[in-house]
């Protein structure tokens, strides 16, 4: 009935239902559930109600798409938008408070990784970088890099790196975790580059021996957003007054409206 209610945009029994316990985090035979059904006809009104009763914003149907996948009118879908960046500010506050977030998960960087013309994979054979990535590497750099002093974290293949070297820049410093990447880095000829310095660590732990810099650009594996979020704090004593900073955004990147999310969300705490 809540489902029936809710896709014919009729708030009014939507809200008597919710008071006399109908079930808000229902979903019905097809997998949806009834913020779903409203989003999708474009009841902004009904969206509202339901978050308002505690509808799970990020439930997802079998096809994994979210209320806000569905969502046709643009007042539903910043509902839908703000419900999600108010929960994940909330939850990371209270996650960061009793210290859930960001413990070192050192299982990728102790794994072995292999190495094939167009992709590195790790041991549990998921790409940690792939070729077809070049030119959007090209375009980071591009956007980093003015000559001056430039700063990336994460080797991978190196593509970002080879771009970054072609615009010149007075000194570049590569900042790579993972021992076979960074024996790769060296055997092929990176560490003899004039200009180039390499610093083997994690950028958590190698961070106090970097400087300043022009343009930093930042894409890491095997890390959680909590990880970026930490990086982007201390960006105010990396980048110099005016610098340029990037960093690749996979946030949530299964999911369209996750991911739209997460940019948001990035941009406020930045
Ligand atoms: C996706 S790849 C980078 C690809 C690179 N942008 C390119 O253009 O080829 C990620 C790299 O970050 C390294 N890495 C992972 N965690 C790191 C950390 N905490 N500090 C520094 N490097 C890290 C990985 O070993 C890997 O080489």
């Amino acid at each position: 009935e809540l489902c029936l209610a809710a896709s014919t945009g009729d708030n009014q029994k939507v809200k008597t239902l919710i008071a006399s316990g109908a079930d808000v985090t229902y979903f019905n035979k097809e997998g949806l559930t009834p913020l779903m059904l409203a989003a999708k006809q474009g009841h902004a009104d009904v969206v509202k109600t339901l978050i308002d009763a505690g509808a799970p914003w990020n439930a997802l149907s079998p096809a994994n798409l979210s209320a806000g996948d569905f969502a046709m009118d643009l007042d539903a879908f910043d509902l839908l938008l703000n419900a999600g960046i108010r929960s994940e500010l909330i939850l990371g506050t209270i996650a960061r408070k009793d210290n859930k977030v960001g413990d070192f998960d050192g299982d990728y960087l102790e794994d072995r990784v292999s190495f094939s013309e167009d992709k590195i994979m790790d041991a549990d054979s998921k790409a940690v970088m792939m070729a077809w990535e070049k030119p959007l590497m090209e375009a980071h750099a591009k956007a980093i890099c003015s000559g001056g002093h430039i700063l990336n974290i994460g080797f991978g293949m190196g593509l970002v790196d080879t771009a970054i070297q072609q615009y010149g820049p007075a000194s570049h410093t590569i900042v790579e975790a993972h021992p076979e990447v960074y024996k790769r880095m060296c055997a092929s000829g990176w560490a003899e580059k004039e200009n180039v310095k390499i610093v083997f660590g994690r950028w958590q732990d190698v961070i106090q021996q970097l400087d300043t810099y022009d343009g930093i650009f930042f894409d890491t594996y095997g890390e959680y957003y909590e990880d970026l979020r930490e990086f982007h704090q201390h960006l105010p004593s990396l980048l110099k007054p005016g610098g340029i900073y990037s960093f690749f955004n996979g946030l949530c990147g299964g999911n369209a409206f996750f991911h739209v999310g997460y940019c948001q969300l990035v941009s406020l705490e930045l």
